[in-house]
């Protein structure tokens, strides 16, 4: 089915300057951007996107590096987009990434992992929701 799934660039791979490459492989993977802005977070920002791991030891490192740089999120749209994506970032450790993946080839460390992606279609739903309203995704009819 086509789906749609939430992706961030994280600061790291901005600072490294691959937001181009990463796209490139959204596109040829037949990954349609929908939506895209870049921004720099505020803490609460971060800490209410990822809530679910509050109280996981990595939370406040994670939140720290989330908001050390500019990010870039987009809406992706695609057959199978979720797990497609999942697919081409790689495991979270890019240690465990499979060569060729986006993590495998820009990350440097499982806190440092260069993108996010949405795990599930219901996840997607409301990490978009979290960052996008509605007029701001875009209908790719052409
Ligand atoms: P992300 O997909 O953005 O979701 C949560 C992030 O926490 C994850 O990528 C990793 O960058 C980071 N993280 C750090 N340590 C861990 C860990 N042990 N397990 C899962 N995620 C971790």
């Amino acid at each position: 089915a086509i789906e749609r799934t939430f992706s961030i660039i994280k600061p790291d791979a901005v600072a490294k300057n691959v937001i181009g490459e990463i796209y490139s492989r959204f596109e040829k993977n037949d990954l349609k951007i929908v939506a895209a802005k870049m921004l720099h977070l505020t803490k609460e920002q971060a800490e209410g996107f990822y809530a679910e791991h509050s109280e996981r030891g990595f939370f406040n490192d994670l939140v720290a590096f989330m908001i050390s740089g500019p990010v870039i999120m987009q809406v992706l749209e695609g057959e199978n987009a979720v797990l497609k994506h999942r697919d081409i970032m790689g495991a979270t450790n890019p240690k465990e990434a499979a060569a060729g993946t986006i993590r495998a080839d820009f990350a440097s460390s499982i806190d440092e992992n260069a993108v996010h992606g949405s795990d599930a279609v219901e996840t997607a739903q409301r990490e978009i929701a979290y960052f996008f309203s509605d007029n701001e995704i875009c209908a790719r009819t052409r």
